[in-house]
């Protein structure tokens, strides 16, 4: 059935649409709680449920500007069934956007999708067996990864080691042990921190080497995925890149860079927006930015999301990352993750 805002909302765009701004119009119509955009991807929520107890799914109907994602892509953290999509949320402690959509957003909601981002996707070529390992949110992409293996039959065998403090922490149990019960070559094992292990798939424990010589004696043979806050993905990848086949990680948690120790200041032209700035060597061009009051576009802020991405028309900027230099014009550069190293341009 039509929703009953769809007759005024097809008028005001039929009747605006040649003259107005597509973003004017976008923001009238989500106003009118309709999800019809030609710009952006705009989701209806039609259902809310409680997932733990800091986490909750909403599940959301897309306008036709969605063009989908491979699973274990998130940030937006969606997870598309029948052209739906769920778009699963942990209540981050000060974050101000897992908080608002925690607390605020209910059925009939619309909210807006940003692209999908991440590696963690599955290769063309599976490989001969995998092994999952999860953190706190770090279960949403490879939940979304799970599901897909369970949409192809199971096709290599894959165990999952969720980490969490407690046991209501957990994320999509429910499911999880569904799928274990029911498929021999799906493994689950819950590791507790802070609780202590009373099932028989749980144990506890943080990662150790003891840990994964018990629980996945053929490491040697899996191709390890790892999600979690950067802590986390570290100490495993540690402990499993000598041994495993292949190593995927991704941290949910920006990279804290170290304060160049002979920081200077330079610089930085915003030549769109006509402003001349001094921002410090060593430090995010989008924090430098930030600290003097502009509000440049940002998402996941550790260099994966592409949302904060700029051209540099000019100067000498470094990865804070990997510590590589790039003189000269960029028609890309990560501002969250690069710093000034000289005076420089950019078409902000
Ligand atoms: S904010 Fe995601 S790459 Fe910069």
């Amino acid at each position: 059935m039509p929703s009953p805002v769809a007759r005024p909302v097809r008028f005001l765009r039929r009747a605006l649409g040649p003259l107005a701004d597509p973003a004017i119009l976008d923001f009238w119509t989500r106003e009118f709680g309709s999800t019809a955009s030609r710009t952006r991807v705009l989701a209806r929520v039609v259902a809310r449920r409680e997932e733990s107890a800091r986490a909750i799914t909403l599940e959301l109907q897309p306008n036709r500007r969605f063009t989908g994602f491979t699973p274990g892509q998130h940030d937006t953290r969606v997870v598309e069934v029948d052209g739906r999509i769920s778009l699963s949320v942990q209540k981050v402690e000060g974050g101000v956007v897992s908080g608002h959509l925690y607390s605020r957003i209910g059925v009939g909601d619309v909210v807006e999708l940003g692209a999908a981002f991440g590696q963690m996707t599955l290769p063309t070529v599976l490989p001969e067996r995998l092994l999952f390992l999860a953190a706190g949110s770090g279960i949403t992409p490879l939940m979304s990864l799970t599901r897909e293996l369970d949409r192809r039959g199971m096709p290599v065998p894959t165990t999952l080691i969720y980490w969490a403090r407690h046991r209501s922490d957990l994320c999509f149990l429910p499911e999880l042990r569904a799928l274990a019960a029911r498929e021999p070559d799906f493994v689950l094992r819950i590791a507790l921190t802070g609780d202590a292990a009373t099932a028989t798939d749980e144990l506890r424990g943080r990662p150790g080497a003891g840990l994964f010589t018990d629980t996945v004696p053929d490491l040697a043979r899996r191709a390890v995925f790892a999600c979690g806050p950067a802590g986390f993905v570290e100490q495993v990848g540690c402990l499993v890149k000598p041994v495993a086949r292949s190593f995927t990680s991704e941290a949910f948690t920006p990279p804290r860079f170290a304060a160049a120790e002979s920081a200077q200041e330079v610089t930085v032209m915003l030549a769109r927006s006509n402003r001349v700035l001094r921002v410090p060597t060593g430090q995010p061009l989008l924090v430098a930015l930030e600290a003097q009051g502009l509000r440049p576009r940002s998402g996941c802020r550790m260099g994966i999301c592409n949302t904060c991405a700029c051209p540099k028309r000019d100067g000498l900027t470094r990865d804070l990352k990997n510590g590589g230099d790039s003189a000269g014009p960029d028609a890309n550069l990560r501002i969250c993750i690069n710093g000034a190293q000289s005076d420089l341009t950019l078409d902000l």
